[in-house]
């Protein structure tokens, strides 16, 4: 990849998600399959290289948000751009502050730490046919509705991110589900999204809550789902973005 130092990094990114995302399938065979490869991996060493002070971010301290209100979300978000094909943005963490578990239909994500420390735990769905059709016997009582809502899966990997470190990828069927924890103070990441999310085109956010058969989720690698509505001591604050401006095509290149 030729050295660019003039433009920001953020740019960059950016521009490289446009190219990763748009115009071809990511789940294509053969040499498309190849070829989205390759931007993948360069898009991902671009994110390695980002830290705060490139979006002109200051890491925040101390333990605000132990008390969330209304003027002190637990969670916000910093929207970047948006487009057919991916969008980018900041989510901030408080001390202790917790995204609960979710999915990202049919999606792809990077997660890039810009500050703090996060715990993200991964899983994947298995398939369809997979689903619940009688609760399973660890369970607590469920309503018919509920029923219909529970998903097997599979605990996929656990991990500990700070700013050294590389992004946390997701792909449509592999880490799809995720929990990010803020540890010890708070934590800011970069969040890119392929394609966005978008209830018209059947890619809305659902959450989930884990049924542990032995109370001990560590130990389990498979293990149930059960979809929940947006819990209740979680919401995402808006916040305007500091850094760089940055300009990307809105439609895709076909
Ligand atoms: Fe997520």
């Amino acid at each position: 990849m030729p050295r660019d130092n003039k433009t920001p990094l953020i740019q960059r990114i950016a521009t490289q998600a446009h190219r990763t995302f748009s115009g071809s399938d990511p789940a294509a065979c053969g040499g498309e399959e190849e070829d989205f490869s390759q931007k993948h991996c360069e898009l991902e060493a671009l994110m390695t290289a980002l830290r705060a002070a490139d979006l002109k971010l200051a890491p925040r301290s101390g333990a605000a948000g132990s008390n969330p209100d209304a003027a002190n979300p637990p969670v916000t978000y910093m929207h970047i751009c948006e487009t057919d094909a991916f969008s980018m943005g900041v989510f901030t963490l408080s001390s202790g502050a917790s995204i609960p578990l979710h999915d990202h239909p049919s999606m792809h994500g990077m997660l890039k730490v810009l500050y703090g420390k996060v715990s993200i735990r991964c899983f994947d769905k298995l398939d369809q046919g997979a689903s619940a059709t009688e609760p399973p016997v660890f369970a607590p009582p469920l309503a018919s509705r509920q029923r219909g809502s529970l998903r097997r899966a599979r605990l996929r990997s656990v991990g500990e991110y700070s700013e050294g470190s590389g992004p946390c990828l997701l792909t449509p069927l592999r880490d799809n589900l995720h929990q990010i924890d803020a540890l010890d103070g708070p934590a800011a990441f970069l969040d890119i999204l392929a394609p966005p999310y978008d209830s018209d085109d059947g890619r809305d956010c659902h959450y989930y809550r884990v049924l542990s058969r032995h109370g001990d989720q560590e130990k389990e690698t498979e293990t149930w789902l059960l979809e929940i509505p947006q819990p209740e001591d979680f919401w995402c604050g808006g916040e305007s973005y500091p850094g760089p401006t940055v300009s990307v095509q809105k439609r895709n290149i076909k």
